[in-house]
């Protein structure tokens, strides 16, 4: 079939053989298919969706397209990761990956970078002084096992595929489709070679999601799609409407990571994070619920273990591990500018979009591709939903590399923090979040709505 026909066909709505989508991908994977058709087919795709067998022969030949590596060693721990679809202020991994290393896992994380107003494990990791994240394969699974864990880049020897399609959705405007998301977190995943994987389907205004009906959708496909490639996995659907936590930008999270490893983290950042650390195979005990499982890790934090174990994997990746004991070793902003409440009432929302997009104008983020992220720049925020302010209290506290990056910052925030004179309805999104972070747990037996 031509190109342009097998195009074509997807845009008016029919069903494409799983063999002629395969021909199109190996196409565009030799050269013989350019980057205007397959962002043509990327955005028929986008409207009309995908049925079972074209996303399987999709996620198959992401799969196909690289190495795969196989993690499972007889007598070994279990190997697991979790993947987010992505928030603000979301450092979960950073928390999660050690604290299952100290509860006995493997964690081999493949993590990425900052896209749009969300935040990337990689540039949060970065932000420690000398820390590596391009290690080759053979030291990341060595330091796996030494570690219990490590947190690295996509390899591009892994799934290059989706590298190349991620790319081109990126600047067509075709990343937030269910089929196309799912394709490739499994597809990236299932190549990893781990043997279960818990997912965070973030929902709200600061995700790609923002309502729940989407979010779980977006579950529901990733856990079949996971389960049908031989991979157990568990979907949570966590809110993000505001941000998680109470810090945005790149140090200023593994600030609060680090004081989250210690046990006194933010309350909603430990929610999330031991609620996917007990969805995973290997972590409740048998006769033990994910109540008691949950209370066995948070003793893990408590005791200083998922701390030293962050400790052993920087200092295995080239970082300087004392920051885990004296966070003030970590980059800090030469400007620091407080963002006053204009006026008293209550905290309507906190909305983690703009809030994002303000971490973006300091520089935290990135507004072209491979632009280089500013460790040290953020925003600490003070005040969250549900909250009564004072006109004039510090709602959140700059830190910039300069006044006038403040200033920008300041005019993002002022559109972000929504203040009403009245008590906010409890049953609007914000609050509703706000109260209970997670929501619904999503297997391949179903959706099950959590509290
Ligand atoms: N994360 C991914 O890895 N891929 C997507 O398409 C979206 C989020």
């Amino acid at each position: 079939m031509l190109a342009s026909e097998l195009i074509e066909r997807k845009r008016d709505g029919e069903e494409l053989p799983a063999a002629d989508l395969r021909a199109f991908l190996d196409g565009f994977q030799s050269g013989d298919i350019d980057d205007y058709q397959m962002s043509a087919l990327l955005m028929a795709v986008y409207f009309r969706g995908l049925s079972t067998a074209e996303l399987t022969a999709l996620t198959r030949a992401m799969i196909e397209s690289g190495r795969r590596l196989d993690l499972r060693r007889p007598g070994a721990p279990l190997a697991v990761d979790k993947h987010s679809t992505g928030g603000v202020g979301d450092k979960v991994s950073l928390v999660l990956a050690p604290l299952l290393a100290a509860a006995g896992l493997r964690v081999p994380m493949m993590s990425g970078r900052g896209l749009g107003h969300t935040g990337g494990t990689l540039d949060k990791l970065e932000s420690i002084p000398g820390f590596r994240t391009d290690i080759s394969l053979e030291a990341f699974t060595r330091i796996v096992d030494e570690a219990g864990c490590a947190m690295v880049g996509q390899s591009p020897d892994l799934t290059p595929l989706d590298g190349r399609l991620y790319a081109l959705r990126d600047v067509t405007g075709t990343v937030p489709s269910i089929p196309l998301i799912a394709s490739s977190i499994v597809s990236k995943k299932v190549a990893e070679g781990i043997e279960a994987l818990v997912l965070d389907v973030t929902c709200g205004d600061g995700a790609f999601m923002r309502e729940e009906e989407g979010a779980l959708a977006l579950a529901r496909t990733l856990v079949e799609l996971a389960g049908q490639e031989g991979l157990a996995a568990t979907a949570l659907v966590t809110g993000m409407e505001a941000p998680l936590g109470r810090a945005v930008g790149n140090a200023l999270e593994v600030r609060e990571a680090i004081e989250c490893l210690h046990g006194h983290g933010p309350a909603d950042l430990e929610e999330v994070t031991l609620a996917l650390a007990a969805e995973l195979p290997g972590v409740v005990r048998e006769g033990e619920d994910r109540g008691g499982a949950r209370g066995r890790l948070l003793a893990l934090l408590r005791d200083g273990t998922a701390a030293r174990r962050f400790a052993a994997l920087i200092e295995r990746q080239g970082g300087d591990p004392s920051v885990v004991e004296e966070p003030g070793r970590l980059p800090a902003a030469p400007v620091r500018v407080p963002w006053r409440a204009p006026a008293s009432g209550w905290v309507h929302a906190v909305g983690a979009r703009e809030v994002g997009l303000a971490a973006v104008e300091l520089g935290a983020g990135r507004r072209r591709m491979g632009q280089a992220v500013d460790p040290a720049v953020g925003i600490e925020l003070r005040i969250r939903p549900g909250d009564e302010v004072e006109e004039g209290i510090e709602g959140a506290l700059v830190h910039a590399r300069s006044e006038s990056d403040a200033r920008r910052a300041m005019d993002r925030l002022a559109g972000a923090v929504r203040i009403g004179p009245a008590r906010p309805d409890p049953g609007s999104p914000a609050l509703r979040w706000e109260r209970q972070r997670v929501r619904y747990r999503v297997t391949p037996e179903g959706v099950e709505a959590i509290g």
